[in-house]
């Protein structure tokens, strides 16, 4: 792998530089399992949503390098807003986050005004100033059980995780129809053929994929429960159904084992996350050189925004 480059015709090794910027501006590099595999291994923590949150909650640095995209990186800030939190690429965005305008969700909440809003955290600070719980999708499941049976709920932005979710719960909701651009190119028909030829691979999907594909799952979790159970599980071989950033982590904690990656309908590579993928060495470098670009909030939303998080951290 290439590790030095020129900028400006100075020849620049990320890593050296990276790791001494860290120390330099007592950061932590906070990274998604989705980052490129050269991001994830100089990482101080690598995770999911909940975990990266959990992270970001209880870090002593007086800066948060995220390696994730937008709503997670404000997320961070949200929880500390004494740190800098810096964002390799501010057009890190989420095709969730983007679908679900907080003034079209106000509308909806105005028409169910009996409902609690449940929103994924993949959503902008406004859409989670307006909701009563965050979730991940590695605690939805658990934060809806501690409900009351007869609380009505609107969940949003994911229709295929609330779909999930109805389905293991038993509970009725109202979803937003939202969904992930990554999740939902995964091509039921490839998998099925893979598995033709791998029959001994075990299906393993995002709660984000659809329907179709979730029914032909023999699990489904979170990027970390992802992780977790190709560890633990008998099964030689997977085909994941998910971004496949995340088959860095599975081939070090299980080199023994074959991983998959799913096919996504068309012959493109929109099985990654283009968002995720904005992400570099060269920009997280130039990120941390030159604290910015930095995620900034009005207090006021912050605020707002805070109390359904914590709520969240709390019922996790
Ligand atoms: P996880 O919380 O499972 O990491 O999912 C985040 C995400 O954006 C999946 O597309
Ligand atoms: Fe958003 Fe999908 Fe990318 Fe996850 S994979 S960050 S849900 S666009």
């Amino acid at each position: 792998m290439l590790k030095t480059q020129n900028i400006d015709t100075v020849e620049v090794n990320y890593e050296e530089e990276i790791l001494r910027l860290k120390k330099e501006m007592n950061a932590v590099i906070l990274a998604h399992f989705y980052q490129e595999s050269e991001i994830q291994d100089i990482a101080d923590y690598i995770g999911d949503s909940l975990q990266l949150a959990q992270a970001a909650q209880k870090t002593e640095a007086d800066v948060i390098v995220f390696a994730g995209v937008h709503f997670m990186a404000e997320t961070a800030k949200i929880l500390n807003p004494g740190k800098l939190v810096i964002l390799p690429d501010m057009k890190a965005g989420c095709s969730l986050a983007e679908g679900c305008p907080a003034s079209m969700l106000q509308k909806m909440k105005n028409k169910f005004p009996d409902h609690i809003v449940i929103s994924y955290v993949n959503c902008s600070a406004e859409v989670k100033a307006i909701s009563d719980i965050i979730c991940t999708s590695s605690n939805a499941e658990k934060i809806v059980a501690q409900l009351p049976e007869d609380q009505k709920i609107i969940f949003a932005p994911d229709k295929n995780l609330g779909k999930y979710l109805i389905k293991k719960t038993g509970r009725e909701m109202l979803l937003w129809q939202g969904s992930c651009i990554v999740h939902e190119t995964f091509s039921e028909k490839k998998i099925l053929h893979l598995r033709t030829e791998h029959p001994d691979a075990k299906i393993i999907s995002h709660p984000e994929c659809e329907e179709t594909v979730l029914n032909y799952s023999d699990f489904i979790g979170s990027t970390s429960a992802l992780l977790k159970f190709v560890q633990e599980d008998s099964a030689k071989e997977f085909i994941v159904a998910t971004e496949p950033g995340i088959l860095n982590q599975m081939k070090k904690k299980a080199p023994d084992k074959i991983f998959i990656a799913a096919p996504p309908e068309a012959s493109c590579s929109c099985n990654e996350c283009p968002y995720m993928k904005l992400n570099t060495m060269e920009k997280l470098y130039l990120c941390m050189k030159n604290k910015t670009p930095e995620i900034t909030l009005n207090e006021d939303l912050r605020v707002k925004a805070l109390k359904p998080i914590l709520r969240m951290l709390k019922m996790s």
